[in-house]
């Protein structure tokens, strides 16, 4: 019994402590009484605290890049949702030529890209390489101002300047357009044969920086890109005698008389 009687009292005791402890601090100082429920709202307020989770990173980031497309796109007058930058994947035809792979063209097969049948896209080729420049009618088709760079490599056009005598990728005796002529003479034969090794060497390099520029100029652009290459019979062009260089190019020349001058002005 007296167990019976002790079982509800400890559990009461147990209640009443359990009960009791809000009870007491209830009963107890109101200091004690607001210090705890000052702890217990630190508690809440720290589990409501707010944490930035790796998904709102994401929305914010995702936010800032429609933001960035949306500004870009309205600045550029709807050109551009990436501030003029065109990655070579978001233009169709260049991916449509990156499945197909490379294309490797006979100067005949080069020339029906000339821009006469309309179903074809035009092509021009520069050292070699060919260009799509579809995205230019006006330049490059039937009537447009350059036309008669479209269906064939004319390298040789791209350094002289003379658009009827060189559409032909033949470069030979080209260099001989940087070679200053000479006016004046005051040299011997056998300086001027090293004079003329170092200015050939030099104009070499000259013509390479000129069809580089090209190169890049169509590689580069924003509109071009290149499709493959032009596969040339070797000895169909090495039996071609060394071209003369045309009228146009032999008269831009530079004057030696003129290469000395600028020389003694640019020396010390
Ligand atoms: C070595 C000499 C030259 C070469 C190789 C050359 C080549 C070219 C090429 C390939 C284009 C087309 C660019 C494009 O695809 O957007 C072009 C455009 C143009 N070029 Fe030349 N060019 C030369 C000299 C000149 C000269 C001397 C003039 C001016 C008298 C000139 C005036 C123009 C003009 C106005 C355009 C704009 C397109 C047009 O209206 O036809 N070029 N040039």
């Amino acid at each position: 019994m007296s167990e019976l009687r002790q079982r509800p009292v400890a559990s009461n005791q147990s209640h009443d402590t359990h009960a009791g402890a809000p009870t007491q601090r209830r009963r107890g100082s109101s200091s004690a009484s607001s210090a705890s429920s000052a702890s217990s709202k630190s508690e809440r307020d720290h589990d409501q605290d707010p944490v930035i989770s790796v998904l709102d990173l994401i929305r914010v980031a995702l936010a800032l890049v429609v933001a960035s497309c949306g500004l870009s796109y309205y600045m550029t007058s709807g050109e551009s949702m990436l501030w003029g930058h065109r990655p070579w994947y978001t233009r169709w035809p260049v991916v449509v030529q990156w499945v197909r792979g490379p294309l490797s063209l006979t100067p005949p097969q080069l020339s029906l890209y000339n821009g006469s049948d309309r179903t074809l896209p035009i092509y021009l080729a520069v050292n070699g390489t060919v260009f799509d420049v579809s995205a230019n009618p006006v330049v490059y088709g039937p009537g447009g101002s350059y036309n008669f760079f479209a269906g064939r490599d004319a390298t040789r056009a791209f350094v002289t300047g003379c658009f009827k005598e060189d559409l032909t990728p033949d470069l030979r005796g080209v260099e001989e357009m940087f070679v200053p002529v000479d006016d004046v003479e005051e040299l011997s034969s056998a300086q001027r044969k090293i004079r003329r090794e170092k200015e050939l060497r030099e104009a070499r390099a000259s013509v390479e920086k000129t069809v580089r520029r090209w190169d890049g100029f169509f590689r580069n652009h924003k509109k071009y890109f290149p499709v493959g290459k032009v596969v040339v019979d070797t000895e169909e062009a090495e039996g071609e005698t060394t071209r003369t260089l045309c009228e146009s190019a032999q008269k831009q020349r530079p004057k030696r008389s003129q290469v000395d001058k600028n020389k003694n002005k640019g020396s010390p």
